[in-house]
């Protein structure tokens, strides 16, 4: 079976002379059901946040407002998504390591999620992160 790898996605976007609209059905513009959303605002200059890695939870991150990187590690190589625009987003899976940083002043990321928060779901040791070898 072909192992899910984090992807940008671009959401469809409505171009009005009004303002733009975009929007994101669940299990059709990303991959999986929408069971809880949290976002992450305030950030203050330098802060990094994440700094972990999900067992089974799977998802969808966009810059609402603002910009930030989300780095990601599958325990053997880093690559860095840069989010700055509301009609695109990273689709995480399961199992890969994350950070998010470098946020701009005002920046507002939503984060739609697989699931309901579970401290269980989280791998917060990187050492057991790469141990565990989940997209080795
Ligand atoms: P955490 O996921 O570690 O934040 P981030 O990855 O953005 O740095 O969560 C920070 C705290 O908030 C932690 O104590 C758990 C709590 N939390 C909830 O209670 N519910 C949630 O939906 C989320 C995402 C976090």
């Amino acid at each position: 079976m072909k192992k899910k790898m984090p992807l940008l996605i671009n959401l469809p976007k409505i171009e009005d002379y009004r303002g733009n609209l975009s929007f994101i059905e669940e299990k059709e513009h990303i991959p999986f059901g929408i069971e809880r959303i949290y976002w992450i605002y305030d950030v203050p200059g330098g802060q990094v946040r994440g700094g972990h890695a999900f067992k089974e939870q799977e998802e969808f991150i966009v810059a609402l407002s603002g910009s930030f990187d989300v780095v990601i590690d599958n325990g053997e190589r880093i690559k860095t998504f840069h989010l700055n625009r509301s009609y695109y987003g990273l689709y995480i899976p399961p199992g890969f390591w994350r950070q998010m940083k470098d946020f701009s002043t005002n920046s507002l990321a939503m984060v739609l999620s697989s699931m309901k928060y579970s401290e269980e779901d989280y791998i917060r040791d990187h050492d057991e992160f790469k141990l565990r070898g989940l997209h080795e």
